[in-house]
């Protein structure tokens, strides 16, 4: 009021006629920021559409496409602070396994308090980066953030919040705008926002899933952009923004897959948290949610309870998603059949309940794969296609262009009504661009094997050529060629696709599927002869912690032999008496990798070949101290080494080495000493001789 009475007296001045014009916007503007109404109004306006925007959620596979409401259903996730530490495109299902173990270290951070300064903390926390693996819940977080603020119930000191996710700004890539243009295009509720009110109001930008951007962050270009109107590449825009040249008061989160982490450097940002998805007790909360039934949720838990494998997926809430429908659709619906046990099974039967349910819905009638019509079928292949070829490229999300490629008709009633509804997810977008993607990752993954499977049985000869590069006679044959692509191509991408390939060979599966498999017969003795040569495969310079998926393999085959055997040889009394296999290092590998810490490795307390030594040290991960003896560290063997050394939390305190070759293994060792997370405090280097076996 003040402003207008002063304008007012001016106006009335006859003699300053010259000062009246100049003076009026600037009295305006005064005017605007001395309340903050104008503010005030906008960031009311936002959260309406905040709330609109996050307040429901598809969840995983859903076929209403109206969603749930996010509250019902959201339960707690598992977040701790993490480390600048060494990403690597590792199998995302084995860093879950490795993190569904806890350490008593780690204090659990609310999402509402992701930008609060801890006591020990000294600067400000402006940059978060938010890692977790696919489906772990990293949208969820941000909506769940996003809504309670809207909901006027959290984080009231800040007053816009910008959401957008990197699908969203993939479609504008190639555009320039200035930073207000971009919040205007993508918000424009906040069309009122004029650049001097940006940059004094309390901001907050959460970008959300890194690594789906097809942006080409690059933060050693020079260009400085520093003004809000400044037009610029979107890229740009953001890197100026993470480096605090633009709006240097506005915070920031950033959500990613730990593989996509590194395309930040760590100087940008102020807090690394990780998203460990559920822990046990937040997985019985999540049944307990979904299903009102108590007795039903229950009957789930307890089933799943006894299958590790599966227990331990659901850590992932995606996952946690899918088994609860599968398990749901056939304890409450069909006669009795067995519930699944592997993951092949879990996946075939999701397959099986997502068109079952789908034909009810069209036909209000059930159906059985027999009846499963010939254009399912080839829409389901040509998914199938899709995964697959995009697996290779490690890609995950679609375009049209991709999609028809593959033959697949983009309308409406091929992929978004027709079969594939539940386990092909359309993104909502804007600009009119759909962006495609499979509700997860091992969905695409299962997917892409049962196509595989598909062109083995039905002698599809050149796409088994391109991938495998070798003419394909038996069973065996294939297996044997699959495992040895996958030891062979550097990442471990494949690692899903190649359990889901085996237990797919199991006629208990084949019967599920059989109508997109084709027809196979395999005889007992042919499965036998897969399992064996599971057993025997060499792995000298391998990977060791990769050749842990052999044995994976055999359970997807249930084959439980040589669980059973680590079982016994585990509770065994003399233990050295037992002379191991490789494969039998390889489970209890895992098992260790399974268990509480140990105090100790000793390779000598093992009976074991050269190749088992190698094999478990896989387990090196998960110990204080860790003996080696005679071991021939190839290439492969030192970098477990080191990222264990480097791994977070690193928990190796004590390593002795003794090995043929110490002179190559010792340098690469030596580099990861300097790590932040390496805390071994005792190195001992022994030149050893080596036994083959
Ligand atoms: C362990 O030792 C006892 C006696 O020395 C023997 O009877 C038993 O067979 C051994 N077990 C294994 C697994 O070698
Ligand atoms: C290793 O196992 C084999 C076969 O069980 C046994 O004959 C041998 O004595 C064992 N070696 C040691 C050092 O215990
Ligand atoms: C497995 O080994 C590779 C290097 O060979 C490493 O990058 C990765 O982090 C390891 N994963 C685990 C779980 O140890």
């Amino acid at each position: 009021m003040y402003f207008f009475k002063l304008y007012f007296l001016l106006w009335k001045n006859e003699s300053f006629p010259q000062i009246k014009l100049s003076v009026l916007p600037l009295v305006l503007l005064f005017f605007f920021l001395s309340t903050d109404d104008g503010l005030q109004k906008v960031s009311d306006a936002l959260k309406v559409t905040l709330k609109r925007r996050c307040e429901r959620v598809t969840e995983g596979p859903d076929k209403t496409g109206s969603g749930t409401l996010l509250h019902r259903i959201y339960t707690d996730l598992y977040i701790i602070e993490g480390q600048n530490k060494e990403f690597c495109f590792q199998h995302e299902v084995r860093q879950v396994e490795s993190a569904c173990k806890k350490t008593l270290c780690e204090t659990p951070i609310s999402c509402q308090e992701i930008f609060k300064v801890l006591p020990d903390q000294q600067r400000p926390i402006r940059v978060v980066l938010t890692y977790g693996v696919a489906g772990i819940g990293k949208t969820f977080l941000v909506q769940k953030f996003a809504l309670d603020w809207a909901e006027g119930l959290e984080n009231q000191h800040i007053s816009v919040v910008v959401l957008l996710s990197f699908r969203e700004l993939n479609l504008v890539r190639d555009e320039q705008y200035s930073l207000l243009e971009l919040i205007h295009v993508f918000y424009p509720t906040l069309q009122s926002v004029t650049a001097e009110k940006l940059t004094v109001c309390n901001l907050l930008f959460i970008f959300d899933g890194l690594d789906e951007s097809r942006l080409l962050l690059n933060f050693n270009n020079r260009k400085l952009v520093s003004d809000v109107t400044q037009k610029s590449t979107i890229s740009e825009l953001l890197t100026n923004l993470m480096e605090g040249n633009l709006l240097p008061s506005a915070l920031i989160w950033i959500t990613s897959r730990p593989a996509a982490v590194s395309q930040i450097p760590p100087k940008c940002v102020d807090r690394m948290t990780e998203v460990r998805g559920f822990t046990d007790s937040q997985k019985q909360e999540y049944f307990r949610r979904i299903f009102r039934n108590k007795e039903l949720s229950s009957r789930i838990l307890s089933h799943l309870k006894t299958s590790r494998s599966l227990y331990i997926m659901c850590g992932i809430p995606v996952y946690c998603c899918i088994t609860a429908r599968v398990l749901e659709h056939m304890l409450t619906t069909e006669e009795r059949a067995e519930l699944p046990k592997t993951l092949t099974d879990m996946y075939s039967h999701f397959l099986l309940v997502q068109i079952k349910k789908k034909h009810k819905y069209h036909t209000g009638q059930e159906m059985s794969w027999q009846q499963l019509t010939n254009a399912d079928r080839e829409v389901l292949l040509k998914l199938g296609k899709l995964a697959f070829e995009h697996l290779q490229k490690k890609n995950i999300l679609f375009y049209r262009e991709d999609l028809e490629q593959c033959g697949l008709d983009v309308t409406e009633a091929s992929v978004y009504s027709g079969v594939c509804t539940e386990i092909f997810k359309r993104e909502s977008v804007i600009f009119q661009k759909p962006v495609y993607c499979f509700v997860h990752l091992s969905i695409q993954e299962f997917l892409a094997a049962v196509y595989m499977f598909h062109c083995y049985t039905n002698r599809k000869t050149e796409v088994l050529q391109n991938f495998l590069r070798e003419d394909i006679s038996s069973l065996e044959d294939f297996l044997i060629t699959v495992i040895d692509k996958f030891f062979l191509i550097e990442s471990g991408h494949l690692e899903l696709f190649v359990r889901f390939l085996h237990g797919l060979s199991l006629k208990s599966n084949q019967r599920l599927l059989g109508g997109l498999l084709g027809q196979t017969v395999n005889s007992p003795e042919t499965i036998q002869r897969v399992i064996n040569n599971l057993k025997e495969i060499t792995t000298y310079d391998k990977c060791p912690n990769r050749t842990i998926n052999i044995f994976h393999c055999l359970m997807e085959m249930n084959d439980l032999s040589v669980y059973e055997e680590i079982q016994d040889f585990l509770k065994s009394q003399n233990k050295s008496q037992k002379k191991l296999s490789g494969i039998q290092c390889s489970g209890l590998a895992y098992m260790l990798l399974m268990s509480d810490v140990l105090d100790e490795l000793d390779l000598v307390n093992y009976n074991t070949s050269q190749e088992g030594r190698q094999r478990l040290i896989a387990a090196v991960k998960n110990c204080r101290k860790a003996r080696l003896h005679d071991v021939w560290l190839s290439e492969n063997h030192c970098k477990t080494l080191t990222s264990a050394l480097m791994s977070n939390p690193s928990h190796l305190r004590e390593l002795h080495l003794s090995s043929i070759n110490l002179e190559d293994s010792a340098e690469t060792l030596f580099a990861s000493l300097g790590q932040p997370n390496c805390r071994l405090e005792t190195l001992r280097l022994v030149k050893g001789i080596c036994c083959y076996f």
